[in-house]
């Protein structure tokens, strides 16, 4: 078994912005206690002692924690490399600077579109300004920033405007991601998802951009995993490199794995060393054994893990199948025929999306 490289923390679930993608729980209403100050602290602790070397900060919204700039000083003084993955609503100057002070290593700001009125519709909140404001505090604080998109039917065909603005800002890396269907995702996935035609065009800019941006600005752009003919190494294969502990203690092979009907494991009832080595959650689908047909005797077993656990169950209600996004998959037509509804539906999105609940509207300044 290896060590975990990378902990996802998940400080709280609390959101200004009320994106119709959000990957947080949909039954969001049944969370709550979240872990106090001491107990993130233990948990970085205990995270650093099973090898973990890079530590995101996340949410719903991190800002959110008054505690934030302490388990950032906490965690680097543990030696972690801290990155704050922030919709940055919220990130005045001075708690910039408190953040720089505490030692944060990197900043990732998440902006809907490059024009206010579509990023501000899509966020479900005013927000592009302060976004726009905090990257450029980002900027002159001296972090490297990642601007992060994620891309729909909504949004993708403003890919050359956001990459612009990416370089507007001074952006060291852009990651245009394409929506991964969990979570709030997955309940507006048929109006998220583009077309055939969308993902071509949007392509072709990303293409020419990385070549033009090559000496200035990383060009990250992931790949929707519903047109591809084989699934995404998820998460490095599960419970593999990585963990995720949420808001209220549980730790979960990724963020989405909450939705999978598996035994919880919770850092207030156990060590997270031995959560990790030896709890049902964190060995259900490591490895290989667990794999059904075509899985078992493919090539690429190894290479993709038999493609997303989450993916699986909620396209299938069995988290043990194939990834559906594979075409050897005997589920594969649960994919395909998604894809047809959404070359067939009309250009620019014609369902309305469902936008995830704000669960505050006050933001720490
Ligand atoms: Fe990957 Fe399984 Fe498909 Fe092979 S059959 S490519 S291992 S998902
Ligand atoms: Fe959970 Fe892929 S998101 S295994």
């Amino acid at each position: 078994m290896d060590s975990p490289f990378g902990l996802l923390a998940e400080l709280t679930y609390r959101c200004p912005l009320a994106c119709a993608y959000c990957s947080n729980p949909v039954n969001l209403a049944g969370y709550s206690g979240e872990l106090t100050t001491d107990e993130w602290r233990r948990v970085l602790a205990e995270a650093r002692d099973l090898g973990v070397l890079q530590c995101h900060l996340s949410g719903g919204e991190p800002l959110l924690r008054r505690d934030l700039v302490d388990l950032v000083a906490h965690a680097h003084g543990l030696g972690l490399y801290t990155n704050l993955v922030t919709s940055a609503f919220g990130l005045s100057r001075p708690r910039a600077e408190q953040l720089r002070a505490a030692g944060l290593d990197h900043v990732q700001i998440s902006v809907q579109a490059d024009e206010p009125a579509v990023s501000d519709r899509i966020a479900g909140t005013p927000s592009f300004r302060r976004k726009i404001e905090a990257m450029g505090v980002v900027k002159e604080l001296g972090w490297p920033l990642t601007v992060n998109v994620v891309l729909h039917r909504h949004n993708i065909d403003r890919v050359a405007g956001v990459l612009g603005l990416a370089e507007e800002v001074g952006a060291d890396r852009v990651e245009l991601a394409n929506t991964q269907y969990y979570g709030w995702a997955w309940r507006n996935r048929d109006a998220l998802l583009p077309s055939r035609a969308q993902l071509a065009a949007a392509e072709v800019v990303v293409r020419a951009a990385r070549e033009r941006l090559r000496d200035r600005m990383d060009v990250i752009y992931v790949l929707p995993d519903y047109y591809s003919r084989y699934p995404k190494p998820c998460m490095g294969g599960w419970a593999s490199r990585q963990l995720t502990v949420t808001p209220n203690g549980d730790v979960l092979p990724c963020p989405a794995a909450q939705s999978l009907p598996l035994p919880r494991a919770s850092v207030r009832e156990e060590s997270l060393e031995r959560i990790w080595a030896g709890s049902p959650v964190m060995s259900a689908f490591r490895g290989t054994d667990w794999m059904p047909e075509p899985c078992r005797s493919c090539a690429r077993r190894e290479l993709d893990f038999g493609g997303c656990r989450c993916q699986a169950f909620l396209l299938t209600g069995d988290a043990a199948r194939t990834d559906p996004v594979c075409h050897l998959s005997p589920d594969h037509h649960l994919v395909a025929r998604a894809v047809e509804a959404a070359n067939a539906a009309s250009p620019g999105g014609d369902r309305p999306l469902i936008p995830r609940p704000h669960r505050v509207r006050r933001v720490e300044r």
